[in-house]
């Protein structure tokens, strides 16, 4: 659970067929690239049958794999050739809700007594329209109207994605039993969709309006979701699907939240029996200077609770790429920041090349989201563009024409040419990676916040006798850390130089330089 967890978007890591999607035959051709990056497990976005109107979060069957992305012996093979690798692979798990072509929703939809129609929720509409305000985070109401029976379903996302009804105790036995398959074919664990979504309020009462609202925001953020999500009763639901997870030995439970830190920690549960690592996004949503991430950094390690193991998360396939919102140079202190904190670092596909938001255009969006609100910016296909692996057509990505196009860049920024380049962002997160590994302290001591400025941060993490420190300099002018006991050597340097350079009452920076030294003194 402490070890380095990476995000493959199986769409776009690797095509091995030529049909410009990639495919589980791709992603165990590229596991000798995770291996050598050096993580330690690799989480798949969904890869099960579905009509792929929200790319495999729109779930049609939950034990199968989509055609698209291969077949169970590639599965299968995908498993054993990771495990050799000595790498785990955690599957998405979408409990939220399905597709509304799972037989599930078919049968729930044919007729108001039909035996499954408790799994989802169904309602009567009220005075001429939807029984409550509650609005979809893709846009409009989260209620859909079924001419057939006359009733509305509740969608959080797009109509084509009905919530499951979690207070019904056959969903929940029906997706316990679904975790059970995926777990006894060999899989490490789950990261769970929307976890903080599961239980809604029981009486469905309104939501309040959000009086920080500013037009031209998305139409989603108008209410606070108060009786939508992270009811109480959620927590029971957790602590069941981590019971599942313990039938097997060493299975890892991760929860997509994105809530403030004193909500957040909740989910690890009463006596730490929920997720084992609730997903902490506060990184991607922060304002990027050095006083901000002290203050979340701190405001995270005060709200965990005693014996919760962190974790820190710098982008994913719903955000806009860490590289294009700070900048290239920036992005290096990003990387040492994710890889020198205390608790489990997720990296998305890609970021380790410092990749970039590809710009869409308006013929070429495939993502729902934006389609059904144009202009908003919430536009998601640009962190999702194919992996950059060499200077041949299609970045190595595809004989055929990808599903989206490969960034402009592609030529230069590549796996191939960074492993050539040693002062690239590649040849970064690969010492980096080799020196938490090395090092205890980065990965498992204390968090020690030493000192911060506008631009500078410094920390000291230490575990037994064992002490780095690290300084992170935000700016793009110089920087200067004096200390008059400080002593030591510069293990690691953003540039890539100064390796071994001995330390003695002061650090200087370059500008947006981050260093990691061993500190003696
Ligand atoms: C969160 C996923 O990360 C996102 O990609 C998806 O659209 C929604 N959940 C709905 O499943």
């Amino acid at each position: 659970m402490s070890g380095i967890l990476y995000q493959v978007y199986p769409r776009s890591f690797q095509d091995s067929n030529g049909d410009g999607v990639g495919d589980l035959r791709g992603v165990i051709e590229r596991l000798p690239y995770l291996a050598e990056l050096g993580v330690n497990a690799l989480w798949l976005s969904p890869i099960f049958p579905s009509p792929m109107e929200d790319f495999g979060y729109d779930i049609s069957d939950y034990t199968g794999i989509d055609p698209l992305f291969g077949t169970d012996d590639d599965f299968d093979a995908l498993i054993a050739a990771a495990h050799k690798l000595d790498l785990k692979v955690i599957l998405d798990l979408v409990p939220n809700h399905t597709s509304d072509r799972h037989p599930w929703f078919v049968e729930s939809r044919s007729s108001k007594n039909n035996p499954r129609r408790d799994w989802y929720i169904w309602r009567d509409g009220g005075e001429g329209g939807p029984p409550n305000n509650w609005l979809s985070e893709f846009g409009g109401s989260s209620w859909e109207f079924d001419s057939q029976t006359r009733q509305y379903y509740y969608h959080a996302f797009l109509r084509s994605q009905p919530d499951l009804n979690w207070r019904n105790r056959e969903v929940r036995e029906a997706i316990h039993d679904v975790m059970r398959f995926w777990l006894r074919r060999g899989v490490d664990g789950f990261r769970v969709d929307v976890m903080w979504h599961l239980i809604k309020d029981e009486l469905l009462r309104d939501n309040p309006p959000n009086p920080d609202y500013v037009p031209g925001q998305q139409p989603y953020q108008q209410l606070i979701p108060l009786y939508s999500t992270d009811r109480r009763e959620v927590h029971d639901v957790i602590a069941e699907l981590r019971l599942v997870v313990e039938e097997f030995d060493d299975r890892v439970l991760i929860g997509e939240i994105y809530l403030p830190p004193e909500k957040l920690v909740a989910y690890y549960g009463d006596n730490l029996g929920g997720a084992h690592l609730p997903f902490n996004f506060a990184l991607i949503s922060s304002p990027w200077n050095a006083r901000a991430v002290a203050k979340l950094v701190d405001d995270y390690e005060a709200a965990l609770p005693s014996g919760a193991w962190p974790n820190w998360v710098l982008g994913n396939h719903d955000r806009q790429r860490i590289a294009s919102r700070v900048g290239n140079d920036q992005a290096r202190v990003a990387a040492m920041l994710l890889l020198t904190l205390r608790g489990t670092p997720t990296l998305y596909y890609g970021d380790e090349i410092g990749m970039l938001q590809v710009e869409i255009s308006p013929d070429q969006v495939r993502d729902p989201w934006e389609k059904n609100l144009p202009g908003l910016g919430v536009g998601r296909d640009g962190c999702r563009t194919p992996m950059q692996w060499d200077s041949t057509p299609q970045a190595g990505f595809s004989t055929g024409m990808p599903w989206l196009p490969v960034s402009r860049n592609f030529a230069t920024e590549n796996v191939a040419a960074e492993r050539q380049d040693a002062t690239s962002i590649f040849s970064l997160y690969r010492a980096l990676i080799a020196l938490r590994r090395a090092r205890p302290e980065l990965a498992l001591g204390a968090f020690k916040l030493v000192s911060v400025t506008d631009s500078l941060l410094v920390f000291v993490r230490e575990h037994q006798d064992q002490r780095s420190l690290v300084a992170l300099n935000f700016g793009r002018e110089p920087a200067l850390f004096e200390a008059s006991g400080l002593r030591g050597l510069i293990l690691l340097s953003t540039f890539m130089d100064r390796m071994d350079e001995a330390v003695s009452g002061h650090l200087a920076l370059r500008g947006s330089e981050g260093l990691v030294m061993e500190r003696l003194g």
